[in-house]
């Protein structure tokens, strides 16, 4: 018998003959009893949650039951499942209400949950995908973080989903905004290059504040670089930005960008590599442009530490920066006047600037 139903069992809720007086004694004096019901109600159920909310936000059946009730058979065409599984569905939606997630009345499904409610808004979109971040490539580390360590086997970039990252970074949108908000000229023409640009809302935010910058958008990942690509097509960008598929290291390009920005993923390079990857940065870099860098830091939020716990568990890439690190790096790079922000008091998310004052030598 698993937990969840031993729990149910001697909680009562299901059904059957009333045990007698001996027997219940008999199961709570069983010193493991309430440590089962703790773990059950406490650690089992938020899991199956996190899980089912997870997948019903990413398969879109959120969204379909936030604009109208349904039933088995609509959900079925909807998600493409054959007909000899509805019963399936059917038993995992069962699964979603009994959650407390979904309701169902008279054969239609409808949201219940705040959380899902939430979830299904395409507002909450990065909510979503940093649920679906949480679920396929944070708990592997954390179920498989000692075999990986003694198989020697790592994650590599292909264990992520580009596009599934790419959405949840904008978790940290009004912060990673505010920092450009506060770096950016407004007034003259300015020349970007957004390395790793992810989905590309951060070019857009700065290109929105700026009517004459221009910009080049890099991402290392094919996938994400198209994803950009559309994005800029559907924002009316594409005469201001171009959008490639490149990796910053590889880039052969003469000084001309007066800012280069790398949001969220200076830990996609190892520690060893990274002053070599800001001296690039600067060797990219006009005379007196500037770099602002935004990232997590150690010592952040539970997710943040799992996160690099991840990337610890990768085989590229590498820890969260620490503050007084990067800075060294920064200065050992050649950059000047560098700088750090804690954009929002309490968490140890930062952004970092630097100004390009020397000649580079790369
Ligand atoms: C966590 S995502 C962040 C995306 C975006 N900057 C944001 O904050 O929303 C990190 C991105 O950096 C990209 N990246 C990693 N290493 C890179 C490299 N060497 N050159 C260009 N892009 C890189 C990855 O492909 C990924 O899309």
């Amino acid at each position: 018998m698993d937990m969840q139903s031993l729990a149910r069992s001697i909680t009562g809720r299901a059904p059957g003959p009333i045990p007698d007086v001996a027997t219940m004694g008999r199961i709570f004096s069983n010193p493991r009893m309430p440590l089962l019901l703790a773990l059950s109600k406490g650690v089992v159920e938020p899991t199956y949650r996190a899980a089912f909310l997870s997948s019903a936000a990413g398969s879109g059946v959120l969204r379909w039951l936030s604009t109208r009730p349904c039933d088995v058979a609509s959900l079925a065409e909807k998600l493409e499942v054959p007909h000899e599984d509805r019963s399936r569905l059917r038993d995992w939606l069962e699964v979603g209400v009994r959650l407390g997630d979904l309701r169902r009345r008279e054969g239609c499904y409808t949201l219940r949950s705040l959380s899902a409610k939430a979830l299904a808004k395409a507002d909450n979109d990065a909510l979503a995908a940093a649920l679906e971040e949480v679920m396929r490539f944070h708990l592997p580390v954390l179920l498989n973080g000692p075999r990986m360590l003694r198989e020697g086997r790592r994650f590599s970039l292909s264990d992520q989903d580009g596009a599934v990252i790419a959405r949840a970074s904008l978790v940290v949108r009004p912060l990673v905004e505010e920092a450009i908000s506060s770096v950016l000229d407004r007034g003259t023409p300015l020349r970007l290059l957004e390395v790793g640009c992810g989905s590309g809302v951060y070019v857009k935010h700065a290109a929105e504040l700026n009517p004459r910058l221009t910009a080049l958008a890099v991402d290392l990942q094919a996938e994400v670089a198209d994803e950009a690509a559309k994005n800029m097509v559907e924002w009316g960008l594409t005469d201001r930005v171009e959008t490639r598929q490149a990796d910053l290291r590889d880039l052969s390009l003469q000084p001309q960008f007066d800012l280069v920005t790398l949001h969220n993923n200076i830990y996609y390079f190892p520690e060893s590599e990274r002053v070599a990857v800001l001296r690039k940065a600067r060797s990219l870099l006009t005379p007196g442009g500037r770099l602002l860098l935004t990232s997590a830091c150690r010592g952040g939020n539970i997710g943040m530490e799992v996160l690099n716990l991840w990337f610890r568990h990768a085989d590229f890439g590498g820890a969260l920066p620490r503050e007084d690190e990067l800075v060294a790096q920064l200065e050992r790079a050649g950059f000047s006047d560098v700088r750090t922000n804690r954009v929002v008091p309490g968490e140890q998310f930062r952004a970092f600037t630097a100004s390009n004052t020397h000649p580079t030598q790369v």
